[in-house]
């Protein structure tokens, strides 16, 4: 086994481990932020899209997503749901979501090498899955998105981020770098899966590179900060005369 924290071997097994707990964890170690993040993500998305309208979920998890989406685009007529995690899937598929059943295509792929057709989607989004791929696979995942996207196509990426400046940064710092790894270690057995996310995210700063790399891949991309930058996100969409030279 890899000891590379940006293998997507590596990554796969680490949110294999975390799928049972990933829900309730993410929820109360984040005071609930991550469910305010979630549904300005999707706010970000246009309110109206075609009746056939086809979206896709990058880094889908449990599908935590699912539930706004559909609220905001009701007339969708299918998401894909995308995940390298076997366990992840199952845990979505089997507990979660077993009444969107219908609506929903499960893919157990790695976003960076997805085989999903181009010029596909017409929504694509992805909450809080961006922080375990470093600079070079955020370059090489902008493409990916640029290729997967129809034109006129929008998307809406959000990721949890080092809020830079911000005068209340150490006591977020020493909360993601001390108090979680102390109570993961406490309530779940010595756990060390949910502490690796603190490393991730101050690897990953905030969603600018992200940002550069749409743009580069021939996007129109807006950034913006989430509460004083400990959430970031870049939403935007495929101009339709799409020419730039997107991978
Ligand atoms: C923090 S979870 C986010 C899940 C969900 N989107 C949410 O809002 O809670 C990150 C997810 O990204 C997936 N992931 C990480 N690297 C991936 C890759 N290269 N390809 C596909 N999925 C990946 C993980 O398996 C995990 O389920």
């Amino acid at each position: 086994m890899t000891n590379d924290i940006y293998d997507p071997t590596y990554v796969a097994a680490l949110f294999d481990r975390c799928s049972n707990n990933y829900r309730n964890w993410s929820a109360v170690s984040s005071f609930g932020f991550v469910r305010r993040w979630r549904r300005e993500c999707v706010a970000l998305l246009p309110k109206n899209v075609n009746p056939d309208a086809v979206a896709v979920d990058l880094m889908a998890g449990t599908g935590e997503v699912w539930p706004y989406l559909l609220r905001r685009l009701p007339s969708l007529r299918t998401i894909t749901a995308l995940d390298i995690s076997h366990e992840m899937h199952t845990d979505a598929v089997e507990r979660l979501h077993d009444s969107r059943a219908d609506r929903i295509t499960h893919l157990e792929a790695d976003a960076l090498t997805s085989d999903l057709p181009s010029d596909h989607a017409d929504i694509l989004l992805s909450t809080f899955g961006l922080k375990t791929f470093n600079q070079a696979q955020q370059t090489i995942l902008a493409q990916q998105i640029s290729r997967i996207l129809k034109p006129g196509g929008h998307f809406s990426l959000i990721e949890a981020s080092d809020p830079k400046g911000w005068p209340l940064r150490p006591f977020y710092r020493f909360y993601m770098d001390s108090m979680l790894p102390l109570v993961e270690r406490l309530f779940l057995k010595g756990a060390n899966d949910f502490s690796m996310i603190g490393i991730y995210t101050r690897n990953f700063v905030d969603c600018k590179h992200m940002a550069k790399a749409l743009t580069d891949a021939g996007l129109e991309v807006t950034y913006r900060k989430h509460f004083f930058g400990c959430a970031t996100s870049v939403s935007g969409k495929k101009p339709i005369a799409h020419n730039v030279g997107a991978a």
